[in-house]
């Protein structure tokens, strides 16, 4: 089964063809995974214009898709379903894909499979590792979401909790446009923050006295909160700016803000999902998203797999970040499954998983 997968729910247009290889131990392979950033047209405005993102997806579809099939040697006819995001997203931007898929799949005759945004991150671990030990505990960090989910079965996605507030990538970006660093402020801080002294700046703890908020609940809910931290920096820039008479904060102290910064974010995610894990007594960890690319995040995850004896599964970087492989992976999962999607489906803005 080849299948070909498009993923347009935010600010990335991508296309990917993956297909089954009949080994169990690892389902799948990727033939091609295309994808076009528009993160050079955003940057102007310091964040995704809804707008102008579905009308590059317009432009950009054609190409991406084509591309996608000659670098997997394919074409049209050996494509045997499509797999689309229905969402959750940008609806402007998830219309362009699910249209496009839509029109593909009547037009070639070939089943369509609708697709969780998050659930192709999720099998994004699936797609890199192979199978992975169950039950696992997977953390899905971007830009839009910070969930934990629980799976006992393959393709079987259990909440276990998410954000109340800001996703922790979200904050990255609040905190790198607050200093002036531009957009996306992930991989600019994640960069920065090799340099700095991440305990320069001691942020106050996070209030572990609202059960609701902060502590794990006693049905094993796994919150997470990144608005207060959010609020601390922008209180010690804001400080420091009127200390300084100057907009800029020094080179030095940006780098030692955004190492401690971020050594908090990864402290919280890695915190939270190991005590998910063995609350749920999982025999594996996976986490996926595009803060998973972070470099202190993976080296910490791992480093503390090691002592913890809980393994650590994360995606390449081309799989962690927006791609359309994850979809067709997740695609594939679902066609096992016997989903289909009706000829009527329509985007879902917030889809739920
Ligand atoms: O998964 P993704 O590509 O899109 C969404 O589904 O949201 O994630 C994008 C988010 C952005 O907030 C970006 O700043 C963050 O992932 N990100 C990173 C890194 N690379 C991307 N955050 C921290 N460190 C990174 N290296
Ligand atoms: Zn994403």
């Amino acid at each position: 089964m080849v299948v070909l997968g498009i993923e347009t729910s935010c600010d990335e247009t991508a296309a990917a063809v993956v297909e089954e290889t009949g080994d169990p131990a690892k389902a799948w392979r990727v033939r091609s995974n295309v994808v076009a950033s528009q993160v050079e047209i955003h940057r102007e405005w310091g964040g995704v214009v809804p707008e102008i993102a579905s009308r590059q997806h317009v432009r950009d579809i054609c190409g991406v898709v084509e591309r996608a099939l000659s670098d997997a040697q394919a074409d049209w006819r050996d494509v045997d379903a499509l797999a689309v995001t229905q969402g959750p997203g940008l609806v402007g931007s998830l219309l362009v894909g699910v249209s496009f898929a839509k029109s593909a799949a009547w037009a070639l005759g070939k089943p369509l499979v609708a697709v969780n945004h998050l659930a192709g991150h999720i099998e994004s671990i699936w797609l890199e590792h192979g199978a992975i030990p169950l039950p696992a505990v997977v953390l899905v960090v971007s830009g839009g979401h910070t969930s934990l989910y629980l799976i006992e079965r393959e393709g079987d996605y259990r909440l276990l909790g998410r954000t109340r507030d800001d996703a922790a990538g979200e904050a990255y970006d609040k905190v790198a446009k607050l200093l002036g660093l531009g957009y996306p402020g992930g991989p600019i801080i994640d960069t920065l923050a090799r340099g700095g002294n991440d305990e320069a700046i001691r942020w106050p703890g996070t209030r572990l006295t609202n059960p609701d908020r902060n502590t794990p609940q006693r049905d094993g809910r796994f919150d997470f909160s990144f608005s207060g931290l959010k609020t601390a920096v922008l209180r010690h820039v804001r400080q420091r700016q009127a200390e300084l008479g100057s907009e800029r904060l020094p080179q030095d102290e940006i780098v030692d803000l955004s190492a401690s910064f971020q050594r908090r974010v990864v402290e919280t995610l890695i915190e939270r999902t190991f005590a998910a894990a063995r609350w749920h007594g999982a025999h594996a960890i996976g986490l996926a998203g595009g803060v998973s690319a972070n470099s202190r995040l993976r080296a910490d995850a791992l480093a503390k797999a090691e002592r913890s004896e809980i393994p650590v599964f994360i995606p390449g970087l081309a799989l962690s970040t927006d791609n359309a492989a994850m979809i067709a992976a997740a695609g594939l999962r679902q066609l096992a499954a016997g989903h289909i999607a009706p000829a009527d489906l329509n985007a879902a803005a917030s889809l739920p998983l």
